[in-house]
Order: structure tokens, then sequence, then C-alpha cells
């Protein structure tokens, strides 16, 4: 596909909404993780930095068992995550909404059957060569922001996903994700100006960062899709680039 078809099959996904086409979107068949939790575990202690032996499997389980603020509550059950175990790209978005609480999977309504269109336009599939996951692993009560809180205590476990996958570069979608990952308290349209460098502890490297607008907030609002395709495009010249963190300030 040349990139004037990918761009026109982009400025299309618009239209297969309101056709309904999003809600007949086949996500992709099995996930290597995390593996089906049918049972809740006792808590296991919880912590920042994964120790030797620490697993992706390990995480979704202290995410299961997890009480360490009040969305746990209402969960039905906890979103850990899911994709290749060795991904190009980690996916953050915000948190859990009413289709990924009864699944337990990431992304399964209509707004992460457009991302998989997004991914899909640059090569990116969520099965072969992505992990997507949330900044928070329970689902905000009606769909609200995360409060800074409820990140915080869930951020471990983000840290702990990120130096396990490893990723070659990060996509956080949506203003909650971004600003977290970033530490700064910009607008969207400011925090998708730059790639940003994600540093961490316990890995080698920084990881590159594009933030973009969140799925749900371009399906409500068209005008966004140019700058989100324009996003897309700079994370795919990073990866063909090697996935180098650019130079400060760089584009
Ligand atoms: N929105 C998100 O940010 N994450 C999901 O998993 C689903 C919708």
């Amino acid at each position: 596909m040349t990139p004037d078809q990918r761009f026109y099959r982009f400025l299309t996904l618009i239209e297969d909404y309101y056709a309904g086409g999003e809600r007949s979107v086949d996500h992709p068949p099995p996930v290597r993780f995390p593996r089906p939790i049918t049972e809740p575990e006792p808590e296991p202690e919880r912590s920042a930095a994964p120790g030797r032996g620490d697993s992706l499997d390990a995480v979704a389980r202290e995410i299961a068992a997890c009480r360490a603020c009040a969305l746990c509550e209402g969960r039905t059950r906890t979103v850990p995550g899911e994709g290749a175990a060795q991904p190009l790209v980690l996916v953050i978005g915000e948190g859990p909404g009413f289709d990924e609480d009864r699944s337990g999977r990431p992304f399964v309504g209509r707004a992460g059957a457009y991302l998989d269109r997004w991914l899909e336009a640059i090569e990116l599939r969520r099965a072969d060569n992505c992990f997507i996951t949330n900044v928070v692993k329970c689902r905000p009560p009606q769909n609200r922001d995360p409060a800074s809180a409820e990140s915080q205590a869930c951020l471990p476990f983000l840290q702990r996903q990120i130096r396990l996958l490893e990723p070659r570069a990060i996509l956080s979608v949506g203003r909650i994700a971004g600003q977290l990952l970033t530490g700064q308290t910009a607008t969207m349209a400011a925090l998708r100006v730059h790639t940003h460098s994600y540093r961490i502890p316990g890995l080698p490297e920084p990881v590159p960062l594009v933030a973009t607008y969140h799925p749900s907030g371009v399906l409500r609002n068209q005008s966004l899709r140019r700058a989100v395709w324009d996003d897309l495009r700079r994370l795919q010249k990073l990866l063909a680039d090697g996935g180098t963190p650019p130079a400060a300030g760089a584009r």
C-alpha cells in the first residue's frame, strides 16, 4: 500500500465508524500475555522494581489481586494488557471502559477497533508486534479520567511492564497517558509536538515516546485525524530508523 493509499484509508475510517464497520472488526485471536486468570490470588507483595524472575504473568496476577486504590471496588475484571512479549511498540491508553471491564482485555470497544486500524495503517498489529495496556488497570466509574493518585498507585505495574517488554517505542494515546509519561501538564496539542524520551531505572536506554490523541477523542472530533496520521507516520519513521531516541527538541 502506498502512503497515499494509506492516508486515504485513514480518512475513510470515520465513515466506517458511522456505517457501523468498527463494530464488525474481528479482534486478532490468541494473545500470548496474559494467560487467562480465573481465580484471584491472595495479594502478593507489590514491588516497583522487578527482581530476577519477574514476568508479565506475575504482573497480571498481582494486578488481579490489587486493592491499592478505590478503583478495585467497582471493577468486574482487571485489564493488565495483552500482546507480543517482545513488542516493537507499547501502546498506553488511559484505563478500561465498559467493554474492557467485562472482557478483561484492553481496547476492545469502539475506540479499540479504531485504534487497531491506526496500528494497521503503519503495519502494526496487537497480537504480532504490539503490546497494549493502560495507565490504570481497573475501570474508573462512569469512564471518568483516572485521578492522579489512582495513576500513581498503578504506575509500578506499568513500569514493570515496560522493563519486561523493552519496547522499541511507546505510543501514548490521550492526555492522561501523555501527561503521566512525559511528566508534563501540557495540553495534548502541545505534548504531541515532539517525540519524547521515557527514562526508567532498570532500562539501559530511554524509550522514544510518541504522544497522540485518544481514539475516542478522534471519533468525536474528526478534525484531529490529520494530526494523528502525522504522529503515526513519525512513529513509523522512528521504528524504521531503529527506534533511536531523538536529539533533544527534535521532531
Ligand atoms: N480507552 C482506553 O484508554 N483504554 C481502553 O482499554 C479502552 C478505552
